[in-house]
């Protein structure tokens, strides 16, 4: 069994907490004063043994002006280092208990969270790593086409939504052209490499791959080609279909945390280089799966048996929301970890992960405690900022959480976090105008 070492007990003095700059703040006089205490200890103790000395010398020739001027001078030192070490020390208690409350009682020191992952959770990662990532394959890619046979409602629906829209306007937007200059790129949006995965589906057209929609089907449900003569086979009972699609590649609705990663992979931005000297935004602002995905992008028609368009469960949604923040969670980690200045990338991805915090210690509140939330509270608090390698650890870690809250909970029992879901009226209903 692996141990995942997420806090470092060094990283006293490193770290970054949970409110940066305030943390930064108290982190900065903590070092400060430690240092001065130390000075001013060391002073002490010379002038101390130099006092002792010379008070030996004094005992020694009693009428010697030079040793009465030495016991004068040492004393009088002794008393004022003594006095400056007492007032550091104190302000030194101070700052470190500031840092502890504004750090969520945790400056590093405390117990390190338990991070060992069992055999099936190792396994269970790996899994996941191979249907992460985001390159569709293009060789597999069958395109909205062959969606649209059985699943035209879906269709229309995507059809308004800026996924299908981009690739009709993006490579015309002044903002979408000073980016790639500011890149110093040339040529094609659609044909390039820095822009397509998030932006556009390609195909293979003629033995050449080709930007053939926008964000479309395949995006979000993968490359269908292996999978989609499985889904809907009804020869098979829909048990053993769906684990049998999913092998093939199928992110499939059912699994809450596998089409909910899929929106943070785009929606968050990871690539610091494009934010930073390409002036991309850094993510979705305020991206909520539950928002984002209830309002102009949901099209469930197949539990709405063709004719409506379904609404998801409040169970539902409440097991979205909770995954959605924990994945928010997950990818500003991600992020920081791949930042390697400091700079607007760097500076979103730590307000982003704080946000993504509180909104979590808040929906753990409210749930009266969920014991996958409850672990990934205490891994952020003791989370070292600086270490890339503890980082990308403890977004596995979020990733295996997640990933088993999804799992053990259908959101019967979370009917206490109704109050903290997004309002139906703050779901995304329109495009935002782009420029
Ligand atoms: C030949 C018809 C057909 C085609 C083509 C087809 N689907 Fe389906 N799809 C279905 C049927 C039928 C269901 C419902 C299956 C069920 O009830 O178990 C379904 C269900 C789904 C689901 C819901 C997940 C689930 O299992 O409940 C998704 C997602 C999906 N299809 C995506 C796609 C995508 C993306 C494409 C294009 C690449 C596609 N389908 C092409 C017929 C089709
Ligand atoms: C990691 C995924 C990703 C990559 C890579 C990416 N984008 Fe985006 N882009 C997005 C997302 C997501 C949005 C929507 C942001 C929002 O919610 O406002 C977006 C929005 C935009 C916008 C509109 C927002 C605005 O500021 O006006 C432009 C323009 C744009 N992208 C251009 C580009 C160009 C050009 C490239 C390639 C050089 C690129 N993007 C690469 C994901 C990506
Ligand atoms: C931006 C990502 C995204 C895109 C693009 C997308 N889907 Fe989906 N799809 C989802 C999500 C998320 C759900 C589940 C929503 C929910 O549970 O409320 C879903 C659900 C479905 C379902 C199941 C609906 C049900 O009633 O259970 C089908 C079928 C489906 N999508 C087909 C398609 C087809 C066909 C397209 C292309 C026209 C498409 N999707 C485009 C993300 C996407
Ligand atoms: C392959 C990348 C990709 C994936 C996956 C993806 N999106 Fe997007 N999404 C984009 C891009 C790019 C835009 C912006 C398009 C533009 O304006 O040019 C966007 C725009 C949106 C918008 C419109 C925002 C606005 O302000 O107009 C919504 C809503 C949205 N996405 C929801 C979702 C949800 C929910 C999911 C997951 C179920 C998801 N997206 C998955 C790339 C993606």
């Amino acid at each position: 069994m692996k141990h995942l070492s997420i806090i470092s007990l060094i990283s006293f003095f490193a770290m970054i907490s949970l409110q940066a700059d305030e943390a930064a703040k108290w982190q900065g006089y903590v070092t400060q004063y430690t240092k001065l205490s130390a000075k001013y200890q060391k002073a002490l103790g010379t002038a101390q043994v130099r006092l002792k000395k010379s008070k030996a010398q004094l005992a020694k020739n009693p009428s010697s002006a030079k040793w009465q001027g030495y016991v004068k001078k040492y004393s009088s030192l002794t008393k004022k280092y003594q006095k400056a070490l007492s007032t550091a020390q104190t302000r030194l208690n101070k700052a470190k208990a500031k840092l502890a409350s504004v750090s969520g009682g945790n400056t590093g020191g405390g117990k390190p969270v338990n991070t060992n992952l069992s055999a099936e959770e190792l396994a269970m990662l790996k899994d996941i790593k191979t249907q992460k990532s985001l390159k569709l394959d293009h060789t597999k890619v069958l395109t909205v086409n062959k969606c649209a046979d059985c699943h035209k409602r879906e269709v229309q629906v995507w059809k308004k939504t800026p996924h299908s829209l981009t690739f009709k306007d993006l490579h015309k937007r002044k903002r979408a052209k000073q980016i790639q200059k500011n890149l110093g790129m040339s040529g094609s949006i659609k044909r390039n490499d820095l822009c397509y995965n998030c932006h556009y589906t390609r195909d293979e057209v003629r033995g050449k791959p080709k930007v053939i929609s926008g964000v479309s089907c395949e995006s979000c449900h993968g490359a269908s080609q292996d999978w989609v003569e499985i889904h809907n086979d009804k020869t098979i009972p829909r048990a053993q279909r769906i684990p049998k699609a999913m092998a093939k590649g199928m992110n499939n609705t059912d699994d809450v945390y596998l089409i909910a990663q899929n929106c943070y992979q785009c929606h968050s931005i990871p690539n610091e280089n494009l934010v930073n000297v390409g002036g991309h935004k850094a993510g979705s602002d305020a991206f909520e799966i539950v928002r984002w995905s209830q309002g102009m992008v949901r099209h469930n028609f197949v539990r709405g048996n063709n004719t409506a368009n379904f609404k998801s469960t409040p169970e539902r949604l409440r097991v979205m929301f909770v995954a959605g923040a924990m994945l928010d969670l997950e990818y500003s980690l991600r992020g920081i970890a791949l930042a390697t200045k400091k700079g607007r990338y760097f500076d979103s991805m730590m307000k982003r992960s704080n946000v993504a915090f509180k909104r979590l210690m808040a929906v753990n509140k409210k749930s009266g405690g969920v014991s996958e939330i409850q672990e990934l509270l205490t891994l952020f608090k003791g989370l070292n900022f600086n270490n890339k390698k503890d980082l990308a650890q403890a977004a596995d870690f979020i990733t295996i959480k997640a990933r088993k809250f999804t799992k053990n909970h259908d959101g019967s029992k979370l009917s206490s976090l109704d109050g903290v879901l997004p309002p139906e009226k703050s779901y995304k209903w329109k495009p935002t105008p782009r420029k």
